[in-house]
């Protein structure tokens, strides 16, 4: 990746001469079957370029209420576009049709326009829960053409976890955004694809948002890196989370985390000393972190071994019991 990223060849983005960035972008697109795709920053800039192209100021945007662009974006779509969220239970990560058919319906009660649904896929907070084709599908279908967007992160976690294409996963969606800096190992960088009228106007976002960079060839070798070379080996990276839920939900039993619920590279449980918990594993070299005041997150990538899974084994094994209220 590093020598792919040394011999780039190189243009400025904003003049559109930078051919490196236009071949990943037009992979990209390729690959989620859209008809062309913007290279960003980060994924919150590939999410809100979404939400300023999607909507207009006071509309209602439909997501689950854990979702990235709701709860970790430190209010950007509000700041940048505008928008308020109608909130809807994601507890498991997909949504119910139901519960985003009512939001709509409220529209004949005096209740704000919505402009679009967003979805997570896989769903961070739940424990990087994957959404299943047909729930996707079947939401496409009940909103019928109100404009759909798939932030999908972990999109390619979502594909080889449910051995899906990501162009079927991302088919239902308006617009999709995945990032090539998580699991498929990339330095920086995002993606957000679509139809081309909604590209055109979201270059113009970029620009607004200060996320046109200059010679980002070098940044965009790493993402053909990266979507030729780190995709299938996701599959370790779930094996691997896997084994870890097993002994997460064996050291701590009060919890009730299910370990079987764990399909991807992502293992989230609740507990009432999840702060004393990450707190405790980090002395002992395991790092992990909290998403909410009562809950623990462990992700696995690249840099995880076999042999570090059996090391928290072992951390576990012997650790501090953390089941007694102190
Ligand atoms: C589901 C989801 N969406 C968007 C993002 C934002 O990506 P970035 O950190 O590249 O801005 C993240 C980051 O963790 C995420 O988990």
């Amino acid at each position: 990746m590093r020598e792919a990223m040394a011999n780039a060849v190189v243009g400025d983005v904003g003049y559109d001469e930078d051919s490196t960035v236009n071949e990943l972008e037009r992979r990209f697109a390729n690959m989620v079957g859209k008809e062309s795709a913007v290279f960003v920053p980060s994924g919150v800039m590939a999410n809100q370029l979404a939400v300023r192209v999607l909507t207009s100021p006071g509309d209602v945007i439909i997501a689950g209420r854990r979702q990235h662009v709701v709860s970790f974006e430190m209010g950007a779509s509000a700041r940048n576009s505008s928008v308020q969220f109608a909130l809807i239970d994601d507890t498991k990560g997909a949504v119910r049709v139901e519960d985003v058919l009512d939001v709509i319906d409220a529209e004949q009660d005096h209740q704000p326009h919505v402009a679009m649904v967003a979805i997570e896929n896989t769903h961070m907070p739940s424990g990087g829960t994957p959404w299943e084709l047909d729930a996707v599908v079947a939401l496409r279908h009940a909103i019928g053409s109100l404009p759909l967007h798939l932030d999908g992160a972990r999109l390619f976690n979502a594909a080889v976890a449910t051995k899906t294409s990501v162009a079927a996963l991302s088919a239902p969606a308006t617009t999709v955004m995945a990032c090539l800096s998580k699991g498929l190992c990339a330095p920086v960088g995002s993606l957000l694809a679509g139809p081309a009228n909604l590209m055109q106007r979201a270059l113009v976002e970029r620009k607004r948002l200060g996320g046109t960079m200059r010679q980002a060839g070098f940044l965009a070798a790493a993402g053909i890196v990266a979507l030729e070379t780190m995709i299938e080996r996701l599959h370790d990276d779930h094996v691997r989370a896997r084994a870890l839920a097993d002994a997460f939900s064996g050291a701590f039993p009060e919890s009730s985390f299910d370990a079987t619920s764990c399909r991807t590279n992502i293992v989230a449980f609740d507990h009432p000393r999840a702060r004393e918990i990450v707190e405790d594993l980090a002395s002992k070299g395991v790092l992990g972190g909290t998403i909410a005041p009562r809950r623990v997150r462990f992700v696995t990538h690249r840099g995880v071994s076999d042999e570090d899974v059996d090391f928290v084994r072992d951390v576990l094994a012997h650790g501090k019991d953390f089941s007694a209220r102190s």
